[in-house]
């Protein structure tokens, strides 16, 4: 059993590093200093992405019956999210440290234990400041901590900034004694804030309002692409008329004020989700989720994650969301530690009756056969597509010792993409590039495949470098037209090129007419 808490930090490094390098995915706003849990995908970046997205949309929409797709607006009108319950309900609790300002989730705060030194305020010659402050000592810590941080906190109110807090008398100092108390900054002792529910969806105002503070003029971009599905339903069910058990998918940008982005893309404040709401019958809603799981497993399995990196996390019950009777995390073994993916999720009937019950307007489906009527259930396959392109590039990431031609031994770095989703499929080389004829041909191979997928060309420096430069942004294939292409050597390999491999760098002799089928039939 592969061990979840693992992380291998300097490994994640070494990829953001790849990321910017090579052209894959770069802080946003980086020119300014970066805009915190924001990322822009890069020239390769967004090859990758789009890779995906694209197979998820073809297995997931073109290739099957049961479902159509869906392109919904960011801009949220806010009764769909006060139906949903996010207007309300789509928050964290937060605290604030007194001394350092870092804002906290109050429900991560570990309980501790300790003596608390308590003070009404401080003084220094004519000034002085008012203020209830305290210090948490945890068993051991000498007194005088207590004392200093004390200090610090009230010299924040000094006029003189250049003032050391050591020249601050403390003001009603006094103890007690704290057990399992979550009011104390972990970090450094500090009081915190009281706790506060921290709404995590962005705000704005549609079209050219009067008043900041219209309230019909509020609007949210969507913290999830799910709701534009429940409101649309019904549109979908009489323009499409599919019959229950069917889905409607989309795939599309959320925004969520992330108290604490982290791990790269991995937790972002604007990201992408890939998400399907399929619509049953209340029975048919244990056993589809179960075949929704199995399905999405074997949808990673296809684009490179292997079955024994992803885990499977059953939610238990209080820890599920209200309306969910079922609920499936697909997690990942990143570098970073095992997390999720993906949920896969039974919720119920909640959201159709919710917006049923919001808007006054009948949702209900009307069954032929049996004559029912009824609110469909939803099972709710939901995943992040950042986050599987994270994945796919932690789980890419390889660098190996390997021999030269001349012997010596060497780094390689490879990016053992799978060719479904590898951002160039191939590269084209000539061996010489002034060899006019190699460039022509070259050119001419590169030109026939570039119609059916993204080939990079490249004459600049020796084949190996040219080699390398290709594995490390994780090209499968490269292509090289030399002189035996010319069949100037040997008549019978006119017309033939070296494919090489990638991940074995073996090396195979192709006619220059089976290259597009043969690239065609691995990528897809
Ligand atoms: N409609 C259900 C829903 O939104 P969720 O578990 O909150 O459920 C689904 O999100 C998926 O969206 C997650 O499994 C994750 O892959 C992705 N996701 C959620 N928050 C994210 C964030 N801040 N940054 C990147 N991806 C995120």
């Amino acid at each position: 059993m592969a061990d979840k808490e693992y992380t291998d930090p300097e490994r994640m490094e070494k990829i953001v590093s790849l990321c910017k390098r090579r052209g894959f995915i770069y802080q946003s706003a980086e020119l300014y200093g970066g805009l915190n849990g924001c990322w822009d995908y890069g020239p390769l970046g967004v090859e990758v992405k789009r890779n995906l997205k694209e197979y998820w949309w073809r297995k997931n929409v073109q290739e099957r019956e049961d479902i159509v797709g869906l392109d919904g607006s960011i801009l949220t009108h806010q009764s769909v999210l006060t139906a949903s319950g996010h207007v309300g309900g789509f928050s964290d609790p937060m605290c604030d440290c007194l001394l350092s300002k870092a804002r906290l989730r109050a429900d991560q705060i570990p309980p501790q234990s300790g003596t608390a030194y308590h003070y009404t305020g401080a003084r220094e010659s004519e000034w002085n400041v008012e203020r209830e402050f305290a210090v948490l000592l945890r068993e051991g810590q000498d007194e005088k901590k207590a004392r200093k941080t004390a200090r610090q906190f009230y010299a924040q109110f000094h006029p003189d900034k250049s003032l050391s807090p050591k020249a601050l008398e403390l003001i009603g100092e006094s103890t007690t004694e704290e057990e399992s108390t979550t009011s104390y900054n972990p970090e450094n002792g500090s009081l915190l804030t009281e706790a506060r529910e921290f709404n995590l969806m962005f705000k704005t105002q549609v079209g050219a309002s009067s008043s900041e503070n219209d309230p019909n003029a509020v609007a949210y971009l969507r913290p999830e692409t799910a709701q534009s599905i429940f409101t649309q339903f019904k549109n979908v069910l009489d323009t499409s008329r599919k019959k229950v058990p069917f889905g409607i998918a989309q795939i599309g940008k959320a925004f969520r004020n992330e108290i604490n982005p982290r791990n790269f893309t991995f937790r972002s404040r604007e990201f992408e989700q890939m998400e399907i709401e399929y619509f049953c019958r209340p029975e048919d809603g244990l056993r589809l989720t179960d075949e929704w799981l199995e399905e999405r497993l074997t949808f990673y399995g296809e684009i490179g994650l292997p079955r024994e990196k992803l885990h499977v996390l059953d939610v238990p019950d209080g820890e599920r969301a209200h309306y969910s009777k079922k609920t499936y995390d697909i997690e990942f073994d990143f570098p970073f530690g095992c997390q999720e993916l993906e949920g896969v999720a039974y919720r119920t009937d909640y959201d159709l009756s919710k917006h049923q019950e919001h808007s006054g307007r009948p949702i209900e489906y009307f069954d032929e056969t049996t004559k029912e009527k009824f609110i469909p259930h939803v099972v709710e396959p939901s995943a992040g597509c950042d986050r599987t392109v994270l994945a796919l590039l932690c789980e890419a990431f390889e660098e190996e010792e390997v021999t030269d031609a001349k012997g010596k031994s060497e780094v390689r770095t490879v990016m053992r993409l799978h060719p479904r989703v590898a951002p160039i499929k191939a590269a084209i080389f000539p061996l010489l590039k002034k060899n006019e004829e190699q460039v022509r041909i070259s050119r001419e191979i590169q030109r026939s495949l570039q119609r059916f997928m993204n080939v990079f060309y490249d004459e600049t420096g020796a084949v190996g470098r040219r080699y390398r430069r290709q594995d490390e942004i994780g090209t499968p294939f490269c292509i090289t037209v030399d002189f035996e292409t010319l069949g100037e050597e040997n008549p019978e390999l006119k017309n033939t090129v070296t494919l090489r491999h990638r991940d074995s760098m073996e090396q195979e002799r192709i006619s220059t007419s089976d290259l597009l089928p043969r690239l065609l039939d691995e990528i897809q």
